[in-house]
This record gives C-alpha cells, structure tokens and sequence, in this order.
C-alpha cells in the first residue's frame, strides 16, 4: 500500500525490481532525486498540470498520473504554464482529437518560454498508430508519449523522459496485467471513481473503444473492496464504480462473478453512503441487478442507459445486440421495480444509412422513454470501425437539423421531468463551492441533478437535506432545510 512505502529509504542505485509495483516505486524514488536535484540548480520547486479529455474513465487514470507527479515532488499549477504538462487524450469523436491538435500549438509557445517545460500525451488517442506517426512527423517538441495500457509505468516513464532528451515513445498493443496498489491523488476527498474493469468486447461498429482500450479485464472483487474500504477509511461517502460495460463485469472469471454480487459487497462497506455506477448496456442488464438495486439503500436511483439509436434497422448494424422494442421493455422493467429512477442516456445521431424514418424512431423512444437527460452526439467516423467503411455516410446538410430537433425534444422532456421535484425535499452531497457565486455551494442529488444552495465551505463533502425551491431546466435552486 502506497502510503505505507518509505520512498526515500528505497535504493535507486540498486537494479530495478522486476515486479510491479515495486518496480514503479523505485522509479518514483527515481523521479524524487532527479526532481530534488532539479530544484537546488533552479531554486524553485517545479510545477506540474494534468488535463484530462474524455470519459471518467480517463478522469480517474489522471488522477494515478497526478499521484505519481505529486509523489516525484511536483507542484500542481493548475494551469498548462508549468515544468511538466500532460494531456491524457480521448479519441471517441473525431473532434476530440482536434481539440488535442489545436491545443498542442499552445503548449509550443509555451515551452519556447520555458526550456525546462516537458509535455507528455497519453491516453487512447496515442494507441492509434496514425496519430503517433503524426506526432513523431509534426510535433517532435513532444517528450514523452505512451498508450492506455502501461500507464502503470507512468513513474519510469517520467524518469526515461528526464534522463533522455529525445521523444520516448512507448505505447503498447494490448494489457498485460493489472497493477494493484499505485498512487493516486483523488481529486474530490469525499468522492472517487473506483475501475472495476477496463477495455471492452462489444465492437460496436461506430466505436473505437475496443481497438484503443483492448479487451475487457476484470479487476478481483476483493482489490476492489479493498479500494473502496480504505476509500471509506479515508473520508470517501460517494464511489462511481467504473467500466465501459458494468454489466459484464466478472463474466471472464471461473467461476463467473456477477457485477450485481459485486455491488452487494460495496453495498456493505461502512462509511459508504452513495454507490453510482457506469456505463450499463442495455444487452447485459440483469434481473439481478435490478433487484440489487431496488432493494440498495447506497446504489443511487439513476441508471445511465444508452441508447444510440431508436431504430431496430440501426442498433442491428451498430451492433447493439438489442432492438427499439427491447429497449423499450428494459425501461418498463427497471421502471416497474424503481418508480422514481432516473434514466438518462447516450445517442448518436447520423450513423451511417439513418433515414428520417430511422430518426424519427429515435425521437419516438426518446419520446416514450422520457429521458432525465441525454447526451446527443454527432456520429464521428473513426477510421478502423466497421462503420467508417460502410457506405451512405449521412451528408452533413442533414445532420445537424436532425441533431438540433434531437437536442430540443431531449431539453423539453427533461426539464418537464426536473420540473416535477420542484418543492420536494432531497438529499445532496454538497461538492464544491459554486463557481459564479461564492455564498452558494452546489451539490448533486441521488438522481445526478445539480443544485445550488446558500451554504458555506463547511458543508462540502456532506450530505443535506434540501428543499428544491426553482428548477432552471436541468438545475436547481434549493434551501437547506432540517428534514
Ligand atoms: N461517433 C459519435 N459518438 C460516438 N460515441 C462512441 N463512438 C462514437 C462515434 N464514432 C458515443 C456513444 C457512446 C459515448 C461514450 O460516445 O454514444 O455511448
Ligand atoms: Fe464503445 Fe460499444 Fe464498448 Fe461502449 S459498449 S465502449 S459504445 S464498443
């Protein structure tokens, strides 16, 4: 266990160790040298930035990264004007990597400033050998480059990356284990993401997720209680349990361990109030996790469902391996057993072959559904995906008309949904102060939705009942009452 490891007795000058994450803490100790070294000769501590694109899951392998930086001896800037700037990248849409182009351009100047600044990439977006190749082409002020599946080694990828003064570039084809037991600097005390399993095996035609997260990998039920013990231990009331696919969880062990088992663990973990988890598909939804759920005073009433088409013709060459009718009893089910849950959900618009008869369908289950929420995407080509190389892309002049009646039906039914809690008394987990308005704080309720309260720092990190005096939309105004 990290806190318990004495880095400065560890002996850098001895061979490395070849287990992990023995190996990694001597590189730390490594890095700790170097970094003291660094800052006698600049008389200043040196500062670093991690930025995160994407998904939690990305969230929480950024703050593994900010663990190992603070432990080297790092300062966090909070800005990407600093010794040492990482982007942990995304690559699901197309833009999210533009974003990541456009935003190196800065970094360039940056470093023209600062000849000690290094800048490192990691994340899905470096597992495509494309981008590399451009990178190691156009960009060669990158110093360090490395893929999803050793960011384990991110300490000795650091220590390579002061000891050379080339790119290091190393990323790798597929998971070799899962290392137990690494730093991380949680970014909320009261609050964490927990991976419960990492890459995915549904290959659904339109995502790039299982060619750069590689093949679903379960981590043993008793690491994760573990975690979420000494998580509790240490103040933690909320965990996200996370994997691209909750729903599968476990299914490649022998014997086989379902993810609802695995939420009655956590479920009896003392000093865990709030369970959430993420992301379910709808295929592998059980009857025993709804059952789990109904029944769990801790799993959060939301369910993150997604969607991506209401055409049955679709979801078949998406290869969802469900159809709009399935979907729509899936929905009926969860709703039977959880009256007050809130469903909410992901949907592509523009996949390949999408008539209007196709979006319409999409707006008919949006419709019937009632979503608490959605997030609407812009079907992105991803070349490598079975979609990318079907034929009748849908043309752009079509596309973003259909996205926006799309948006605008998703805001209506939302904010008619949020609407009706108007009044009620909820329970927040208050979380931060609020960014406009510092005699507010704001919080989340069980269902997900933000509210805004008159409040002081002190009840950060707490759960309070609240009176929901105004909805705006997705949002709400409340007042701390005693209930
Ligand atoms: N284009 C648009 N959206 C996509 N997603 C995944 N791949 C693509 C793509 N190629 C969306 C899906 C998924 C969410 C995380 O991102 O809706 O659920
Ligand atoms: Fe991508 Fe489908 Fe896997 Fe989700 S389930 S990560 S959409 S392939």
């Amino acid at each position: 266990m990290y806190q318990e490891i004495d880095l400065d007795n560890i002996d850098i000058n001895a061979e490395p160790p070849v287990e992990e994450p023995k190996r990694q803490y001597y590189f730390l100790a490594k890095c700790r040298r170097l970094l003291k070294n660094k800052e006698q000769e600049l008389g200043r501590k040196l500062t670093c930035h991690t930025e995160t694109f994407g998904c939690q899951m990305n969230a929480r392998d950024s703050e593994k990264l900010a663990g190992i930086l603070e432990l080297a001896g790092f300062e966090e800037a909070g800005s990407e004007e600093a010794d040492f700037v990482i982007y942990n990248t995304c690559t699901v849409r197309e833009n999210a990597n533009n974003r990541v182009y456009g935003r190196l351009g800065y970094l360039h100047n940056l470093k023209k400033k600062n000849r000690q600044m290094r800048i490192a990439l990691c994340g899905c977006m470096m597992q495509e050998a494309s981008v590399v190749e451009k990178l190691k082409k156009s960009y060669r002020f990158v110093d360090l480059i490395f893929g999803t599946h050793n960011l384990y080694q991110f300490a000795e990828l650091l220590y390579r990356c002061y000891e050379s003064d080339k790119m290091v570039v190393d990323v790798w084809e597929q998971s070799a284990q899962i290392v137990e037991d690494l730093p991380v600097e949680r970014k909320y005390p009261f609050k964490s993401g927990v991976n419960i399993m990492f890459g995915c095996n549904n290959f659904c035609s339109y995502c790039i997720v299982p060619y750069v997260r590689g093949r679903e990998k379960s981590r043993e039920p008793r690491e994760i209680v573990r975690e979420v013990e000494r998580l509790a231990a240490d103040g933690v009331v909320e965990v996200m349990l996370l994997g691209q696919n909750v729903n599968s969880y476990g299914q490649t062990f022998d014997p086989p361990v379902s993810f609802a088992s695995l939420l009655r663990e956590v479920e009896r973990i003392e000093g865990i109030k709030r369970i959430r988890f993420m992301t379910s598909h709808p295929k592998d939804l059980s009857e025993e996790l709804i059952e789990v759920m109904a029944h769990s005073k801790k799993i959060c009433r939301h369910l993150h469902l997604p969607l991506q088409s209401g055409s049955s013709r679709i979801l078949k060459a998406m290869n969802r391996k469900y159809d709009k009718e399935s979907y729509l009893r899936l929905v009926e089910k969860v709703r039977q057993a959880m009256p007050d849950l809130a469903i909410t959900t992901d949907i592509i618009v523009g996949f390949p072959g999408e008539t209007e008869e196709d979006f319409l369908e999409t707006m008919d289950v949006v419709q019937k559904v009632g979503f608490d929420s959605a997030f609407t995407f812009l079907y992105s080509k991803r070349s490598g995906t079975p979609a990318a190389k079907m034929e009748c892309q849908v043309p752009e002049e079509l596309l973003k008309p259909r996205f926006d009646r799309l948006l605008k039906l998703v805001q209506e039914i939302a904010a008619q949904k949020a609407q009706k809690l108007t009044g009620s008394i909820q329970t927040v987990l208050v979380e931060s102060v609020n960014d406009h308005d510092a005699s507010l704080v704001t919080g989340k309720m069980d269902n997900n939705a933000t509210v805004h309260l008159k409040g002081t720092p002190d009840l950060i990190g707490k759960l309070v009942a609240v009176r929901l005096e105004e909805c705006r939309g997705f949002y709400y105004y409340g007042k701390l009452t005693d209930a």
